[in-house]
């Protein structure tokens, strides 16, 4: 039987990371074998994406990100996501096929990144953890180190109104979405989480636990 696939998406800032690796716990102390994994991914493509949004000036432009988040989601699927799900194991995505469609609607028309990524199956659940622009921006302030190419108050406020057609869109279509208020305390967002985890996919049963 094929394990859940859970999405996390939100803003720079809005705290996916963090929420991700606590349903992570949360899952397998209830006995789920859980993968957490994130795009962009830590394989070849990814690695190139991550020049890409460091600004290395030596590595492919934002122009050319909707193809190469594609391609790098493309190795995800394949190599990790779909494998792991065959074999039971709970897979938690920091950010897939809703990034694309809001980030890279920045510089590419919606509806061919919408075609670019048409491909890819829909998660089980879609969680958005909803933050104010500022607020993400303000933690990835306080948070120090490089500043990537999308932290940026002028791109994050396209970015934004980008997610809220988007979660439309897709809503639309049957993608079941959740929507957590990112801004309260982190175990109140992380109870939210389960909350929504446990309303649409269900939780492990002790059946599931390991022997
Ligand atoms: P993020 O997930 O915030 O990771 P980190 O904490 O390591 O910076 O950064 C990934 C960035 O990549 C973020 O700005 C969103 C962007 N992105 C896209 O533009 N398109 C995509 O398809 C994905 C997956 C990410």
């Amino acid at each position: 039987m094929t394990a859940p696939f859970i999405v996390l998406e939100g803003l720079d800032g809005a705290g996916t990371t963090t929420q991700l690796a606590a349903l992570g716990e949360a899952l397998a102390e209830a006995g789920a074998q859980v993968l957490i994994t994130r795009e962009p991914t830590t394989g070849p493509v990814g690695r190139v994406l991550r020049r890409s949004l460091a600004g290395d000036a030596d590595a492919p432009p934002m122009a050319a990100l909707p193809w190469l988040f594609a391609a790098d989601r493309a190795d995800h699927v394949f190599r990790e996501i779909e494998p792991s799900r065959a074999k039971g194991v709970w897979v938690l995505s920091d950010r897939y096929v809703p990034s694309s469609l809001a980030y890279q609607s920045l510089t590419l028309p919606l509806e061919e990144v919408m075609a670019l990524n048409a491909a890819f199956p829909a998660p089980d659940l879609l969680v958005f953890v909803d933050v104010p622009v500022d607020v993400g921006l303000a933690r990835v302030h306080a948070r120090g180190g490089p500043r990537e190419i999308f932290e940026r108050r002028d791109r994050l406020v396209p970015v934004a109104e980008a997610y809220e057609r988007v979660l439309a869109r897709l809503a639309a279509r049957g993608d079941v979405i959740r929507r957590v208020d990112g801004t309260a305390d982190v175990q109140t967002v992380t109870a939210a989480v389960i909350a929504a985890v446990k309303e649409v996919v269900g939780w492990p049963s002790s059946s599931n636990s390991p022997a």
